[in-house]
């Protein structure tokens, strides 16, 4: 082939614009997608507004999902974050919740995806992605609003950086008669074994054992898991990050905005062989759930009045 002398140059993709976060609908358009220059990435199932994935540049996977998860909008996801609200398991002593399901309707309604709103970047480090999600009286089915008859809406606030994941929530009461919630980001990190897991920041903080006829006990010293945890602490220290360490290494900080609760779970051999849609069996050695939640008691939401919280998970 002859090279031409005056060959033109190839075009620089967008000239002058800093790179950006890709946003993608996929499968469907059932799931949101989006990808940092830098190459770390999200996946968020619009059933539950579930983050089903979260994974760094080098394609390692941070949260753990259920070889078994149903993603087809049949059943609440087996991982990831799923997201509970307005009640967390079952509350049969708390009237105007006690007809809704386990960890209640948002995890298992069909949310919108509302858009995408992305921070420019001078190099590759720094750009963001937020991705943001709806759920209403109006698009929940008709069954939840049976079960659950007060007007609400909820904002869900994905925002992915290079080093963190924060995920928020707006709650609305959007009718004329107060009500109150419970919400939880039932986060399942990825690990590699748990018996190698320790969590600081829950030190000297009181927690209800969930495993021991709900018991009140005190914390002493880091969390370790060797059996099946099942519990809802109230830490002492609120504004402390919660830190996920692996052989001694800190692999994910969670800090928290207004909620005042932080429940670990591992389901241990038993209980993950109890579950259909938990896979492998053992993988309970490769999970842990840390959960940033207003569980404890009942947040009690004025007509007309909206609440905020959230998390930032750090790596
Ligand atoms: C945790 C609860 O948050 O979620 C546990 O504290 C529960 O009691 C676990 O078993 C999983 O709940 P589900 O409904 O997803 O099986």
């Amino acid at each position: 082939m002859v090279d031409r002398p005056n060959k033109p140059q190839a075009l620089a993709t967008t000239p002058g614009l800093p790179p950006q976060a890709q946003v993608n609908i996929t499968h469907d358009n059932s799931r949101v997608s989006a990808v940092l220059p830098s190459g770390e990435c999200i996946e968020v199932l619009l059933h539950g507004a579930t983050v089903t994935s979260w994974k760094d540049r080098a394609g390692n996977e941070r949260l753990w999902l259920s070889e078994a998860a149903k993603l087809d909008g049949s059943k609440a996801v087996r991982g990831g974050i799923p997201l509970v609200f307005p009640v967390f398991g079952t509350a049969p002593d708390h009237e105007p919740t006690s007809k809704l399901p386990q960890h209640g309707f948002a995890r298992n309604s069909r949310w919108d995806f509302l858009g995408k709103s992305t921070t420019e970047s001078s190099g590759q480090t720094d750009a963001s992605v937020k991705l943001d999600f709806g759920l209403s009286t109006a698009t929940i089915d008709d069954e939840a609003k049976k079960l659950w008859p007060f007007s609400f809406s909820l904002i869900y606030s994905v925002t992915l950086t290079p080093d963190a994941l924060r995920t928020g929530i707006v709650i609305t009461n959007d009718g004329d008669q107060p009500f109150e919630f419970q919400t939880l980001l039932h986060t399942y990190f990825r690990i590699g074994d748990i018996t190698k897991v320790k969590i600081s920041g829950l030190e000297e903080s009181a927690y209800i054992d969930k495993v021991d006829g709900a018991k009140e006990k005190q914390q002493t010293g880091d969390v370790t898991i060797a059996g099946e945890v099942d519990r809802v602490y109230h830490p002492a220290s609120p504004e402390t990050p919660v830190v996920v360490s692996e052989s001694g290494e800190a692999k994910f900080s969670i800090v928290r905005d207004n909620l005042g609760d932080v429940v670990v779970w591992n389901p241990w051999v038993e209980k993950a062989q109890g579950m259909g849609d938990f896979e492998p069996k053992d993988g309970y050695r490769n999970m842990i759930c840390v959960e940033a939640g207003a569980v404890k008691a009942w947040t009690k939401l004025e007509a007309g009045d909206a609440y905020e919280g959230g998390q930032i998970i750090s790596v």
